[in-house]
């Protein structure tokens, strides 16, 4: 059997405040001016928790964020207000990105809605599905013959050739403002479950690409002052999270997978450049997971009766390896995963390639 899990504790905690700006309005408030917006909803897991040994177990089902089947129309819809409120250009400009799906359909969608068109950068394992996906939001979508990271890379030097605006969820030197604005707007997935939960989880499981969800996470709890223990998931074909706080400074490492997990909106080779400092200061533990764990996690939500795809599920696969694996029991014993531990899980997609969803499962999502 191959290797199932990687898992590294956090020596660079810092309790300090982080070094983050308040934003302007409410964000809230925003989403709620978006067509189609609802909150998402809340699901206990009452079963689930007794079967993994934790009091108590919540997922919040972001498939229905807007129609879009995923959580990050929040991050996109957010930040393309926030410059559009800045920059105020004269014509709509031609909006580009790179994605791995869920990001760059949220893009597309936001910019229709305002009249603006858009490109979308995917890499060459994209399934076509979320293909087509981003093409009924009206986006002209490249496919780039390359990883995740070779697509950053070509969106970026094709929007400045064409003077396109890029909306990118991950941060690189030179381009740090929108990725910000896109964390700043996965803030308000939190604040409602804080609400329908009605109380603090001990522990929060947030699966990462770049590290915008994570980060997010990280900034609302501290704001909040309610300071659960985040837990970072990955697959192990692309955990540059936890490659990056393993290294001897905690500085930024790439993954040395390959980069092609059935988790795809994680395959991702190196974190945001914003949302890393951010996560050092306030994960605390970075577990990465083989796509086996994606495939079970999926399974245990849909005899719950939540659709959620392959990232979606990548943290409850995280908390399936801490609860099953002989060699992450000390981590288990060591983050309190206990009886007394109160787990949000953020099922952060739903059935994004329903083929394979219906592979796994065995059904039609
Ligand atoms: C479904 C899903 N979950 C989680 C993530 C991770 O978000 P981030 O790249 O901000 O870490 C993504 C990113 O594309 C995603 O599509």
């Amino acid at each position: 059997m191959g290797e199932r899990f990687r898992y590294d504790e956090n020596r660079f905690l810092s309790e300090g405040p982080l070094a983050w700006p308040e934003p302007p309005g409410d964000v809230e408030a925003f989403h709620r001016t978006l067509p189609g917006f609802a909150e998402t909803r809340l699901v206990a897991l009452p079963d689930l928790a007794r079967a993994l040994g934790v009091g108590a177990l919540w997922v919040k089902d972001e498939s229905t964020r807007c129609g879009l089947n995923a959580f990050k129309v929040l991050g996109a819809s957010y930040a393309i207000h926030r410059l559009l409120e800045t920059v105020r250009p004269a014509r709509p400009p031609t909006f580009a990105t790179a994605t791995d799906g869920n990001h760059g359909r949220a893009v597309a969608w936001a910019a229709r809605r305002l009249g603006h068109p858009a490109v979308i950068f995917v890499p060459r394992n994209t399934v076509k599905a979320r293909i087509e996906a981003l093409r009924s939001e009206g986006a002209e979508v490249v496919v780039v013959d390359g990883t995740y990271d070779d697509t950053v890379r070509r969106a970026a030097a094709d929007a400045a050739r064409h003077g396109w605006q890029v909306i990118s969820d991950t941060a690189y030197p030179g381009y740090t403002e929108i990725p910000g604005w896109i964390v700043e707007g996965y803030t308000t997935l939190f604040a409602e479950s804080a609400r329908q939960m009605g109380g603090a989880p001990t522990h929060v499981f947030l699966q990462a690409g770049v590290g915008g969800l994570a980060a997010a996470g990280t900034v609302f709890y501290r704001r909040e002052g309610s300071r659960p223990t985040l837990v970072s998931v990955e697959p192990l074909d692309a955990d540059c999270l936890r490659e990056s706080i393993a290294s001897p400074d905690g500085g930024i490492r790439e993954a040395k997978g390959r980069q092609d997990s059935i988790m795809a909106g994680l395959n991702c080779g190196t974190p945001s450049l914003l949302a890393w400092p951010v996560i050092r200061a306030g994960v605390r533990a970075f577990l990465a997971v083989d796509d086996d764990y994606a495939r079970e996690a999926m399974r245990r939500y849909a005899a719950a009766s939540v659709v959620s795809g392959e990232s979606g599920a990548a943290g409850l696969a995280g908390l399936l390896a801490i609860a099953g694996e002989p060699g992450l029991a000390a981590a288990r014993r060591s983050l309190g995963l206990g009886a007394d531990a109160r787990v949000l899980l953020i099922s952060t997609e739903g059935a994004t390639d329903p083929a394979n969803w219906r592979a796994v499962v065995g059904r039609s999502p």
